[in-house]
């Protein structure tokens, strides 16, 4: 493929952060990114490096009316000897392509997205955080830009990738977070979209969203949309519960849930460690139960943001529900370790899952 590097003017180059301690997720923009247009049915070349600056939509273009919209999210952990190092990229480029299929926008090729990625990030290699927890966050998105105002499929993309700076997804670093289940709305129902990284599903998550943010929780737990009952994912996370010993989490299969690929490492270092792990449904009921019975004893969520959150409490029927007494639970603090020296290149990554970007 090839890329235009377009120049910088000195004078244009943004003044880099002062301290990594409060970088806050997503809010700093690096000097650059990547852009590819697809027109005419192709991808078309060259594809460009430039400046990160607003781009020019027509009032009338597909995404803004239509939601076609999807995105990745990754990140670059810089090592201590100063290489980054990117996490199962392969995974996000599938699953970025399975989202496009779902919304009816053109597949990319794995190449085109890997080479504008890497080719960006040793451009922009200096803005990566070196503490850990911190890195650079990684946003490949794939817009419909077409004008037009009848409700139909682009026939114009842009393909765009943006890097940020960032700290911990939750201000309360690896520390028990708070989440509210929701008992009135609902995020994905079989044969919709939920397994698709769509920015409709994300902004109809955020009325009740908000709704729990007010009431103190960080998160919001949705039940399935059929029986209200089993518990599928929360807002940016898988969720896992460790339930009479198993590990459990929803499955990927009636395609309501994200396929995460922190999900699907976590299931693997856990799997490695000895724990049994089940990919199958957990009734809320059953849950709350177990809490006050002894069955559950640990709750956590992952994702790339987010890595590992531990859960230390479910607020439920007008009730909080307290798990492992509000304490970072034993399992997830192993399976944080060494998801964490992995991705840092802390410790040796036996999984072959680390893409070093010199
Ligand atoms: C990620 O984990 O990277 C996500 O995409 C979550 C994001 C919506 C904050």
């Amino acid at each position: 493929m090839k890329i235009n590097f377009q120049p910088i003017a000195e004078s244009e180059f943004k003044s880099k952060y002062e301290s990594e301690d409060n970088l806050g997720f997503g809010k700093i923009p690096t000097d650059r990114m990547f852009i590819l247009e697809y027109r005419n049915n192709a991808w078309q070349e060259p594809a460009i490096i430039k400046k990160w600056e607003p781009i020019s939509l027509d009032p009338s273009a597909i995404c803004l009316h239509y939601g076609q919209t999807i995105f990745e999210g990754q990140k670059a952990y810089r090592t201590e000897d100063g290489h980054l190092n990117l996490f199962r990229p392969d995974r996000n480029i599938t699953r970025f392509n399975k989202s496009a299929k779902r919304m009816m926008m053109p597949e990319i090729d794995p190449e085109i997205y890997m080479t504008g990625l890497k080719e960006l990030l040793k451009l922009e290699k200096d803005w990566a955080p070196k503490s850990v927890g911190s890195s650079l966050y990684i946003r490949p998105t794939m817009i419909g830009t077409e004008p037009g105002l009848g409700a139909r499929p682009s026939n114009q993309y842009l393909f765009y990738i943006i890097l940020s700076p960032s700290g911990p997804y939750f201000p309360e670093g690896f520390n028990c977070i708070k989440i509210l289940v929701s008992e009135k709305y609902i995020r994905a129902a079989p044969g919709g979209v939920g397994y698709a990284k769509t920015g409709g599903n994300y902004g109809a998550s955020f009325l009740m969203t908000s709704e729990a943010e007010k009431l103190g929780f960080s998160q919001v737990l949705w039940l399935d949309a059929i029986h209200k009952r089993f518990m599928e994912e929360v807002g940016t996370m898988n969720i896992f519960f460790v339930y009479n010993d198993v590990i459990h989490t929803a499955p990927l299969d009636p395609g309501t849930i994200l396929a995460g690929v922190t999900r699907e490492s976590v299931i693997q270092i856990a799997k490695d460690f000895g724990y049994t792990v089940k990919e199958e449904m957990l009734a809320i009921d059953d849950l709350i139960e177990g809490i006050y019975n002894g069955k559950v004893t640990e709750a956590f969520g992952t994702g790339t943001a987010a890595s590992i959150a531990p859960v230390g409490s479910l607020f439920y029927q007008n009730k909080e529900h307290v798990i492992n007494n509000f304490q970072n639970g034993e399992i997830s603090t192993k399976l944080y370790e060494r998801l964490i020296g992995i991705q840092y290149g802390l410790i040796e990554d036996p999984y072959g899952w680390i893409v070093r970007v010199p």
